[in-house]
């Protein structure tokens, strides 16, 4: 017998694969389970591959901040979103449009942990390493709409490095794409520029994150301690600014 956590599990996969429960039957649900047994995957939310190893984002982003970051941070994250049995996720969805639903009156574990989920995703994937310290700058479209929004990539660095600076306590900066316009917005916690939080974000055209930067302290701590500063322009040279502008494209 399949009990509420079983569907839910089996549930997100169909999502992820755009599939509905009342399109298919329960023989190609089972398929799909025996498939995900088979992987492993049984979970409702799993870890991101890295593109890279935990050292390799080295000299920038230290070896064992990632580890711990990734392991522990970001792994809390998902295991207690898994922990989660009664909620209403919209499990038939995939990870941003479930941030879409996310509102003031969700549950707090919801939408912290969902939140910490999707942003650290979306942060590694926007990272690449660089061990050549080489000029690291957008190019093409994206860098063509950077120029046109900011006047100069270096003045875009310098906004966004400063709303992350002035972004008190804990919290990410965001690049966001909204009806075609480039914008820097910064968001608690780990609530971002998806979720429908507080009045300004309700009725406003859905922002789309493009480029993330945690700056919570255990992003930069061991390293850095408390120079946020210092961690932000060690950003810039490892930011994937192909990943980047192919969710500006996409
Ligand atoms: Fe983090």
């Amino acid at each position: 017998m399949t009990d509420r956590r079983e569907f839910l599990k089996k549930s997100s996969l169909l999502g992820l694969l755009g599939l509905s429960t009342n399109l298919i039957g329960n023989e190609k649900i089972n398929e799909i389970e025996t498939t995900l047994t088979n992987l492993g995957e049984t979970n409702a939310f799993n870890m991101p591959k890295l593109n890279y190893r935990f050292d390799e984002l080295e000299p920038f982003f230290d070896a064992k901040t990632m580890e711990i970051h990734y392991t522990k941070h970001h792994q809390g994250y998902v295991d207690k979103l898994n922990a989660i049995k009664s909620t209403n996720i919209d499990f038939l969805s995939n990870d941003e449009v479930k941030c879409t639903h996310i509102d003031n009156f969700t549950m707090a574990a919801v939408r912290n942990n969902l939140g910490g989920h999707y942003n650290h995703t979306l942060f590694w994937s926007v990272l690449k390493p660089n061990p050549k310290a080489e000029v690291n700058l957008p190019k093409g479209k994206l860098l063509d709409a950077l120029n046109a929004e900011f006047k100069t990539i270096n003045e875009f660095k310098n906004l966004f490095t400063e709303a992350a600076l002035k972004l008190f306590g804990s919290g990410w900066c965001w690049l966001v794409l909204q009806n075609g316009k480039l914008k820097i917005v910064t968001s608690s916690n780990q609530d971002n520029p998806l979720m429908k939080i507080n009045d300004k974000t309700q009725f406003e055209p859905l922002m789309k994150p493009l480029l993330a930067l945690d700056v919570w302290e255990h992003a930069y701590y061991l390293k850095y301690q408390n120079k946020r500063k210092d961690y932000i322009t060690a950003f810039w040279n490892i930011v994937n600014w192909d990943e980047v502008e192919k969710r500006f494209l996409g």
